[in-house]
């Protein structure tokens, strides 16, 4: 197959705290696969605009940004070349790659111990792999949800809260999905979530108050604020609470707020609070890829991808604020 002598790629090139600013397209030059690799077209690539941001601002704790760094990490293709001593991957078959430094460019060179052969580069592929696959080892492993539990969801229609609603209702759980839009609530009922609540137009600390007195056995959140100090109240006996993230203040000052010490809301309800970040859990992703897989070809599984087109390496900072400003009902997805 021909390909071109050199192609465009996404970096950081100074660190601004900001990323348009921060980042620009250059040229790579093309790498002939070495052996045990691949090079695949990347054709759709994943935003984390959230960790993207993180990066520019140099405050992603195992990753020491110095420009130029290559940006981007989930992305799905096409081989174009295969190296020697690869088997079972020839060029045109389908990947899906997690990595950083990976997604945003359109050309990469993957050992095939870390690809993925799907059915299709399509975006809804890429909305599973790596966001599905957080969403279920967050939800199972982390969370350690049952059958019959009453779990609660934040960010519930975005790229990793719609999967966490889905997967928890398939393991027969009655789920609260959080959302600030009725667009999206409209859309979360149609998913399956029992409860939506509108934070905006309702206060969910009286919901959870009033129609669930026992409380939360799990609640997944990735907002933080508010939204995280009402779920470590309403816990229930053995409740698990699983922070994933703090989209609200994740690039804000830290804020001290006075609350008695956490541990006189936990012990007597023997509750518990558990970090998730899935960079720690590698052990548990290729299990839950061949499942994520399996419940998305089988039609048991929706992967909802925001339906804002963004095209190119030059709009992945059009993507990116759009995601930080929550305009986004599903995964963002940047075409290349
Ligand atoms: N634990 C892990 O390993 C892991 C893996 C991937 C991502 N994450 C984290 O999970 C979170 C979700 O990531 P994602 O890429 O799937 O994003 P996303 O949930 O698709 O988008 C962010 C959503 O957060 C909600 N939101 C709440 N407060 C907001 C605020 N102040 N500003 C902007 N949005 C706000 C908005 O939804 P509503 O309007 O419905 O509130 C918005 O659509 C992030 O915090 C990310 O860092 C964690």
């Amino acid at each position: 197959m021909s390909h071109p002598a050199t192609y465009a790629k996404l970096v950081i090139q100074t660190l601004t705290g900001d990323f348009r600013s921060s980042t620009g397209v250059t040229s790579a030059t093309w790498q002939a696969p070495g052996r045990g690799q691949v090079v695949i077209r990347n054709r759709y690539a994943g935003c984390n605009a959230i960790f993207d941001k993180n990066l520019c601002r140099n405050t992603v704790r195992y990753v020491d940004v110095k420009p130029p760094f290559d940006m981007g990490i989930e992305s799905v293709g096409h081989v174009v070349a295969v190296g020697e001593g690869v088997a079972g991957l020839t060029e045109g078959d389908a990947i899906a790659t997690s990595k950083l430094g990976t997604g945003y460019r359109e050309y990469q060179v993957a050992d095939v111990s870390r690809v993925i052969k799907v059915r299709e580069a399509s975006p809804q592929i890429l909305a599973l792999i790596p966001s599905g696959i957080s969403a279920m080892v967050g939800l199972e492993r982390i969370g350690e949800v049952r059958s019959g539990d009453i779990v609660a969801v934040s960010a519930a229609a975005g790229g990793l809260g719609h999967f966490v609603v889905q997967i928890a209702k398939l393991a027969g759980c009655h789920v609260i999905a959080i959302t600030s839009d009725d667009t999206k609530a409209q859309a979360l009922r149609q998913l399956g979530a029992d409860r939506v609540v509108n934070y905006r137009q309702e206060i969910l600390a009286d919901v959870l108050t009033n129609e669930y007195p026992k409380g939360l056995d799990v609640a997944y959140d990735s907002v933080g604020g508010p939204i995280f100090d009402t779920f470590v109240d309403h816990l229930a006996m053995r409740g698990r609470l699983v922070v994933s993230g703090h989209t609200s203040d994740f690039d804000k000052e830290v804020e001290f707020v006075p609350h008695p010490r956490v541990y006189r809301k936990l012990y007597w309800k023997s509750a518990s609070i558990r970090g998730f970040q899935n960079q720690a859990f590698p052990e548990f992703f290729a299990e839950a890829a061949d499942r994520i897989l399996d419940l998305h070809y089988r039609g048991r599984l929706q992967a909802w991808v925001d339906p804002t087109p963004f095209k190119g390496l030059v709009q992945v900072a059009d993507a990116s604020e759009h995601l930080l400003a929550g305009r986004n009902q599903g995964k963002v997805v940047i075409a290349l």
